[in-house]
């Protein structure tokens, strides 16, 4: 099994940076691994995270602009990013596309900004809700959402995209996807990707994101094959984190 890609998404958590910190600590001590393990914390923590904890991790930011500079009160530019040493941004999670109206086009403009002046890579969020699965619309929507979010995008830079199939109705649930259902979405998305970019399609990373668990790491990272995950919950909880990215 090749090296995995193990995302730790904390959100809007921890509220104290002294919690952060603890916990980085503690992982620090528990993580052996030659996966890479990427953590996207609060983004008000991260130089004091990047400041202690480089050398064991890398790290990402949840969001950003698809401007450079300029006057967007309260938004940070994928430059303003790469200069603080973090070398990930999370793009397009459900929650933004939901709480925060976020939409394809939103999206589609800051992979172009994120791409075309920084050497971030952009980990990029697809996925259908309940109701969608439950009227087989997940192959279309997927595709959908890849068309739109990746429209313009030069095709020499789509390498370095990671794309995370994130299924609406996993994150935050407990509920998970089946192996084979991830194994049909990454099918659906390399099919799509090789239709659009040909050959290149089959090289972008496919990470598998919603209710990750030491309990279903297995099935996920081994018999699905996929090349890593993203993991919310779980990755406040340092025992489960540190098995999680320990996996091989
Ligand atoms: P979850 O979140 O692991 O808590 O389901 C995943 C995500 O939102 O990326």
């Amino acid at each position: 099994m090749k090296n995995k890609l193990i995302i730790a998404n904390w959100k809007s958590n921890p509220i104290k940076r002294n919690d952060g910190e603890k916990l980085l600590k503690n992982l620090v001590q528990t993580i052996k691994t030659n996966n890479k393990v990427i953590i996207c914390p609060p983004t008000i923590f991260l130089s004091h995270f990047l400041n202690l904890f480089s050398p064991y991790f890398q790290f990402g930011v949840q969001n950003c602009y698809s401007k450079d500079k300029g006057p967007y009160t309260g938004e940070i530019s994928p430059k303003m990013v790469q200069d603080i040493g973090c070398k990930y941004v999370i793009i397009g999670h459900s929650e933004r596309r939901s709480l925060f109206n976020e939409t394809d086009e939103d999206i589609n403009l800051k992979l172009i900004e994120i791409l075309n002046t920084t050497k971030i890579t952009p980990i990029l969020c697809i996925g259908e809700s309940r109701e969608e699965r439950a009227q087989k619309k997940t192959y279309s929507i997927i595709k959908q959402q890849i068309k739109s979010d990746l429209k313009n995008v030069d095709k020499n830079k789509i390498k370095n995209i990671i794309i995370a199939y994130e299924p609406i109705w996993a994150i935050g649930t407990g509920i998970y996807a089946h192996e084979q259902e991830i194994v049909d979405a990454k099918n659906s998305i390399v099919k799509i990707l090789c239709d659009i970019y040909g050959d290149i399609g089959r090289k972008i990373r496919i990470v598998y994101g919603g209710s990750v668990n030491a309990q279903n790491i297995e099935s996920i990272l081994k018999n699905a094959d996929m090349n890593g995950v993203l993991v919310g919950g779980a990755s406040l909880k340092p025992k489960e984190f540190s098995f999680i990215a320990n996996f091989k």
